[in-house]
């Protein structure tokens, strides 16, 4: 089938190049002509397992091509879709303001019958709201064009893996004949395709995301309690886990969620419940616990640099929201050690993925080449994202290198009792 791919960023470029993979034959838009003049050329802006092979072979294949202008990417297509960026608003609504702008400018070209598809994240009544605009810009000239709702639930760090083996396909539409299109797209992968409304579409997506944003405020609840009873929250989430009800994932106690996703979704999903005259206490809770799990951080190691972090040294460990990708959007990392920075410390950061970005994100952060160099002259050493590479150091060198052997370990990634033993301090969270 002929796509259209509106924004190629980490959603689009994963659905571009897939679907390519899959034999469809994919223009991808994008506004930013460097990306797009990069991606032409097989350069993959974002660290993502797989990408590179299969954007190879799409462009080799000529399935893939990457133009500038979302109307360059509409014209031919029969499905198109919508991956702009849906950022969090001032009031915390989502912000719809990309898309808008994405379906005036594809309005004017769409072919009889084509479907638009919102695979960004956007709140319920979008589906509504994207054909209000396309009919509206194109004054009654839209032959049978329809939009459907096909929310994305890939995984940063292995988008490519989640996107051809999802564990779903939402299709939100009140067309069957446009949903079976949208089916069509995905004939030859295998997974449960649920057809539903819009609305209930649109819901699914939120509803998941805040679910296991819930799921990580509670064990850090759990973890934050563990600490004032002197239990373990390892043991604890261990002993939880098998409960298949429960499940081990999203248990992993840490400085709070972050990315580019679960902050603004649960905001978002609040002002909808707020709107609708809902009060949705127990998500407030859920973002309360999580802005407070940064709060918690910071204190955590303000403690372990004596009190204040006037003339103190702190070495980061990690920067990203999580490990296995270069993504530092809305990172818990970033939120810390600005805090940390604003109260006077010297920080001393290492990435493995963050590359430039660290200096632009944190102005005045001491960039550093590796872990070592990051934990030289600290007076505290401070795990925030959980890269493997971090559990493999030589604490010798590290605890010669120190101004003061101090570690909080903000994912629970070290072994205690082996820092211990050679004269470190160790925090970590819940144990
Ligand atoms: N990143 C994720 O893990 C993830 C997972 C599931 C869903 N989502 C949702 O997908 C959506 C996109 O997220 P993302 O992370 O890919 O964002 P992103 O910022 O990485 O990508 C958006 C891209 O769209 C481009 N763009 C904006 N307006 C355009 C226009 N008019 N024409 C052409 N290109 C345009 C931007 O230049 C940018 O490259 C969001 O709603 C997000 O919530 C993201």
């Amino acid at each position: 089938m002929r796509v259209g791919v509106i924004g190629s960023g980490y959603v689009g470029l994963t659905t571009a190049a897939c679907l390519a993979h899959l034999g469809h034959e994919v223009v991808a838009a994008d506004l930013d002509s460097d990306r797009v003049a990069r991606l032409n050329k097989g350069d993959i802006p974002i660290l993502e397992e797989g990408m590179p092979k299969l954007v190879a072979d799409g462009l080799a294949s000529r399935r893939l091509r990457f133009v500038v202008g979302a109307a360059n990417a509409a014209r031919d297509a029969e499905l198109i879709f919508i991956c702009v960026a849906t950022p969090q608003g001032d009031d915390g609504a989502a912000d719809l303001s990309f898309v808008e702008i994405a379906a005036r400018e594809i309005a004017p070209v769409l072919s009889p019958g084509a479907v638009v598809i919102n695979k960004s994240t956007m709140p319920v009544g979008s589906t509504r709201f994207v054909q209000r605009v396309l009919h509206e810009t194109a004054g009654g000239q839209l032959d049978r064009v329809t939009v459907a709702s096909n929310p994305e639930f890939l995984r940063e760090g292995q988008a490519v893996r989640d996107f051809l083996n999802p564990d779903r396909i939402v299709i939100g539409c009140d067309d069957p004949e446009a949903a079976v299109k949208v089916g069509d797209l995905y004939r030859s992968v295998r997974a449960p395709v649920i057809v539903t409304d819009p609305a209930s579409a649109e819901m699914i997506k939120y509803a998941s995301n805040a679910f296991l944003a819930t799921k990580i405020s509670f064990i850090n609840a759990i973890a934050n309690l563990c600490e004032e009873v002197d239990a373990d929250v390892r043991e604890v989430a261990l002993g939880m886990g098998y409960d298949p009800r429960i499940g081990f994932q999203f248990l992993h106690p840490g400085p709070g969620y972050g990315g580019s996703c679960f902050p603004k979704d649960t905001s978002a999903l609040l002002y909808t419940a707020q709107t609708h005259g809902y009060d949705f206490g127990l998500l407030k809770g859920v973002i309360d616990v999580n802005r407070n799990q940064y709060d918690r951080t910071v204190a955590k190691i303000r403690s372990a640099a004596g009190g204040s972090f006037e003339g103190r040294v702190v070495g980061a460990w990690g920067l990203t929201f999580k490990a296995d990708t270069d993504d530092m959007r809305d990172s818990p990392a970033l939120h810390i050690l600005r805090q940390v920075m604003a109260e006077g410390a010297t920080v001393r950061a290492y990435d493995p993925a963050a590359g430039e970005q660290a200096e632009n994100q944190l102005p005045g952060v001491v960039a550093c080449q590796d872990a070592y160099e990051a934990a030289n002259g600290s007076d505290v050493l401070a795990v925030l994202t959980e890269w493997d590479e971090f559990r493999w150091k030589d604490f010798d060198r590290i605890l010669s290198s120190m101004r003061s052997a101090s570690i909080v370990d903000a994912r629970n990634l070290l072994d205690p009792a082996a820092l211990r033993r050679r004269g470190f301090k160790y925090v970590g969270i819940g144990r």
